[in-house]
């Protein structure tokens, strides 16, 4: 058996930045039109009004204060509110692939490898740019990697549970080094016209190199990893390729794109993540107030907060469990990969640290390193 170790990460950022003011604007405007356009069935009783949406809100629930994404204009038309991408050829590389390739290079930057050095690339996000060939295969190809690859879906775990499936796989021997990446385009997945969660998501790529621990001279110890599933409809997204066999499948259904009870998420899942990151720890023999980091999956702070005080049984000291939801909002699988790459320089050889992500399935997943 080999020890497998994070030995590099990298972060690719979209360029384009909305505020929650540009996005509450925008909302607002399409609220307007919306109940202009339907004034006479609004007045009859047949169709709610829409509410506007405000700034304070939205940092005031989420801790979000802007997010990043890949078109800025498409998602800010009070005509249209999604993202407009150009059609690419198949001969050019997709959107998500090239998102990932701009993350893989510079976590092999950080640990001094070569793409072609790689033999196991896990292309593991919420959502797949289509159905086949794998997003995977494709970025295993821009890299010039060998060996295979494969797509994986776990909405926001599928960052921990790529890295528990590459971890495995390299203990076993049956691997020798894994890039585990995360290209989350949740801007194509939201609904923004949704006053409940348009302000919730953010796009982003996050690659995570993992090897044999003798063969890289510094990087971070994978002790141990932990996933668990649960199953719940409360958040959902019924798109699929089934789509447009049903009814009305193709019409503009609220259910196509995410959805969520946000105060149910908040109640069952806390416990969850709480009693698993407990049972893990113990289950290593690791003593929660020995971690010197905390880097949790990216959705809420209250959430965090809460998720902090129950693991350390104390509030956490600042930068113990440092968050970056507050610039790219939640980016689902990607999160928790963001705050390690941020912010893990600065431990010292032995510190321990745990990653940690959890959403949709419900899943969790959890992460116990070691610098070295
Ligand atoms: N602007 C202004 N007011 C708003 C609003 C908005 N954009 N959205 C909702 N409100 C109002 C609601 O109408 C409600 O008003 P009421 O009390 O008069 O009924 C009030 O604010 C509270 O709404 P609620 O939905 O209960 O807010 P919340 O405090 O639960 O926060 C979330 C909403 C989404 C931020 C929160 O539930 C959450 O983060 N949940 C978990 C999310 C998560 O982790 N999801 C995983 C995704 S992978």
């Amino acid at each position: 058996m080999f020890t497998p170790a994070i030995t590099g990460t990298g972060v690719f950022t979209p360029a384009e930045v909305i505020t929650n003011d540009e996005l509450v604007a925008s909302f607002n405007a399409y609220v307007d039109l919306f109940n202009a356009e339907h004034a006479a069935q609004i007045a009859a009783g047949e169709v709610t009004a829409l509410d506007h949406s405000s700034s304070e809100f939205i940092l005031k629930a989420s801790g979000i204060e802007q997010r990043h994404v890949v078109d800025k204009a498409g998602v800010l038309d009070p005509m249209r509110m999604y993202p407009r991408l150009a059609q690419r050829s198949d001969d050019e590389p997709g959107i998500m692939a090239e998102m990932a390739l701009d993350a893989c290079r510079k976590a092999l930057a950080q640990a001094g490898r070569r793409g072609d050095e790689v033999d196991l690339v896990i292309c593991a996000a919420s959502n797949m740019e289509r159905a086949y060939p794998a997003i995977a295969i494709e970025i295993q190809k821009l890299l010039g990697a060998g060996g295979f690859a494969f797509d994986m879906n776990v909405a926001c775990s599928s960052a921990t549970f790529g890295i528990q499936a590459a971890a495995d796989m390299i203990r076993a021997g049956s691997v020798r080094r894994a890039l585990v990446v995360n290209p989350e385009i949740t801007s194509g997945h939201l609904e923004w016209r949704d006053r409940d969660c348009h302000f919730i998501f953010g796009d982003v790529a996050t690659a995570t190199l993992i090897e044999r621990r003798e063969d890289a001279a510094h990087g971070f110890e994978i002790r141990s990893t932990r996933c668990a599933t649960e199953f719940s409809n409360n958040i959902r997204n019924n798109n699929g390729f089934l789509r447009r066999t049903r009814p009305d499948g193709m019409a503009d259904r609220r259910d196509m794109q995410f959805m969520q009870e946000g105060r149910k998420v908040f109640k069952e899942v806390l416990p969850m993540v709480a009693a698993h990151i407990h049972a893990h720890l113990d289950e290593t023999g690791v003593d929660p107030q020995s971690l010197r980091r905390l880097w949790l999956h990216q959705a809420n702070k209250t959430m965090n907060d809460f998720i902090g005080r129950k693991v350390l049984g104390r509030d956490p000291e600042p930068g113990e469990q440092p968050n970056i939801l507050q610039d790219y909002a939640n980016t689902s699988s990607a999160g928790s990969i963001i705050a390690f790459d941020a912010y893990s320089d600065d431990l010292a050889p032995g510190d321990l640290g745990l990653i940690c992500s959890f959403g949709a399935g419900y899943s969790v997943g959890s992460v116990v390193v070691e610098k070295f």
